[in-house]
């Protein structure tokens, strides 16, 4: 008798990743680094420290970073950053980690396991675009607690999939060979950075997802080893990518903040905590009805080439950045409705514009609520004010945001935008989004040293 599918899919998603064989060298520190010794050793220490807030402040910290400190069977193998290779050192020089030439790099796709195939899922044919919608919304990023899960739109798969000089054949889908069933993504987008100064031709890489009944059969290195392939193919050698995972290892950690916009509805698909203080939070959290700042309008196609210099000139400032060209500039910055909102200050009287500020928009699906499927979220994006100040800005930002009927606005405390949090009224959300680079060294950095925000 044939096997049903999911037990086909059972039998050959275990043999999904062969290639992975731990070095012997691994086996030998898992044994000094045995998550049971560190549980046994945190437990004793927590008793130590009970009564000492500082000590348990950084015991907090340590158990935060530990997975830092564990073996990485894939990870380990790969041109990233070690936590023991800058512990201690006093200087780390930015740069590459391995250099290889092109004809180094396999010509063909690395095998996968019988019963699945590599396709190229083109996001600008119907069919495609819905089978990644659906896999992204069925198994994309969710929230600890399991109650939200990221809703990316076709028209924002679009956008964020396709932009200039993008590369369809870094759009890699996984089907099973039989059902042709999608079970798996992972994309690379062509960008380039500033790195301290040096600009870094590189490599974005988003939207891994491995379907929910072939998880933890190591798939995502695979996945992870093919889109490197085919980005080193072009010559390529480095990306960036973020994650609330904690791996080898960030340059970086950055946290999110998060504004209520429409606290009723926030309280209702319980994202905030219900308090017998509903009404005067509710009024805390209110905001005007227009903008605030005299010649704030929605972004005109004409404005990018005014705003695209200031732009540039604002993300230079920090250590690590998006290097746009004036192409990227017209595709990331324009106002694209239920996509990207962007903004500008024209100044009344020269007509100069003088800032300019933007949120994309990402909602989420909420996963166990009767009354609501979706809570509308918009996320800070690229900003840079030569005239209006930075929170007058954004507070506009966010009265835009509540009027085009978002319940949350989100940002990053990157670039400068934690000065703003606390008059704004923003609140700090649980957990961390990490900073990677992939084949290239740099020494951690701070997120205000950062101007770069991946979608
Ligand atoms: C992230 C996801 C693809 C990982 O798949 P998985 O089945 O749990 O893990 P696999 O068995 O395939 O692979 C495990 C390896 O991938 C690594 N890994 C897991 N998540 C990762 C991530 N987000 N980025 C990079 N590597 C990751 C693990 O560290 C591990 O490598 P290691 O042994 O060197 O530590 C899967 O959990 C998923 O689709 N989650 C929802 C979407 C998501 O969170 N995507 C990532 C967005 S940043």
């Amino acid at each position: 008798m044939e096997p049903t599918e999911k037990e086909s899919l059972q039998e050959t998603a275990a043999a999904v990743d062969p290639e992975v064989e731990e070095p012997t060298q691994e086996k030998e520190s898992k044994k000094r680094f045995s998550p049971d010794n560190a549980k046994l050793m945190q437990e004793a220490i927590s008793k130590l420290m009970k009564d000492n807030p500082i000590a348990h402040k950084k015991l907090e910290e340590f158990k935060e970073m530990q997975p830092l400190f564990q073996p990485h069977a894939f990870w380990d193998t790969q041109p990233v950053q070690k936590v023991t290779e800058t512990m201690g050192r006093s200087k780390v020089t930015p740069g590459p980690i391995e250099e290889k030439k092109k004809d180094e790099i396999d010509t063909e796709p690395i095998k996968l396991a019988d019963g699945f195939e590599w396709c190229k899922i083109d996001i600008h044919n119907e069919e495609h675009a819905k089978e990644l919608y659906d896999l992204l919304n069925k198994h994309y990023v969710e929230d600890d607690k399991g109650s939200f899960r990221f809703d990316y739109t076709i028209d924002f798969l679009k956008w964020a999939l396709c932009p200039p000089g993008y590369k369809p054949k870094w759009h890699i889908g996984v089907r099973a060979t039989k059902s042709q069933k999608l079970f798996a993504f992972i994309s690379g987008i062509p960008v380039n950075l500033n790195i301290m100064g040096e600009e870094v031709k590189s490599s974005e890489i988003n939207f891994l997802c491995v379907h929910k009944k072939l998880r933890s059969k190591r798939l995502s290195p695979i996945l992870i080893k093919e889109v490197t392939r085919r980005i080193n193919r072009t010559d390529i050698w480095q990306a960036i990518y973020t994650s609330g995972t904690l791996i080898p290892k960030p340059f970086s950690g950055t946290l999110y903040y998060h504004r209520p916009l429409n606290y009723k509805k926030l309280v209702d698909i319980g994202f905030s905590k219900k308090t017998k203080h509903f009404t005067a939070k509710k009024k805390l959290y209110s905001l005007p009805d227009e903008p605030e700042t005299l010649g704030f309008r929605k972004l005109r196609k004409k404005d990018i080439k005014k705003v695209y210099p200031l732009v540039k000139e604002y993300l230079s400032k920090f250590k690590v950045s998006m290097s746009f060209s004036p192409e990227e500039a017209v595709h990331y910055l324009n106002y694209r409705e239920g996509v990207i909102y962007s903004y500008v200050v024209e100044d009344p009287e020269t007509k100069e514009i003088t800032d300019f500020v933007s949120f994309y928009a990402l909602n989420s699906s909420i996963l166990d609520n009767e009354k609501y499927d979706l809570m509308n979220v918009a996320y800070c994006w690229y900003h840079c004010s030569t005239k209006t100040p930075i929170e007058k800005l954004l507070k506009d930002a966010t009265i835009m945001a509540k009027n085009e009927g978002f319940d949350l606005f989100q940002m990053l405390n990157v670039m400068d935008n934690e000065a703003v949090m606390e008059e704004l009224k923003f609140i700090q959300s649980a957990g961390n989004l990490h900073y990677y680079l992939f084949n290239y060294r740099l020494p951690s950095i701070k997120p205000e040293d950062i101007g770069i925000v991946l979608v």
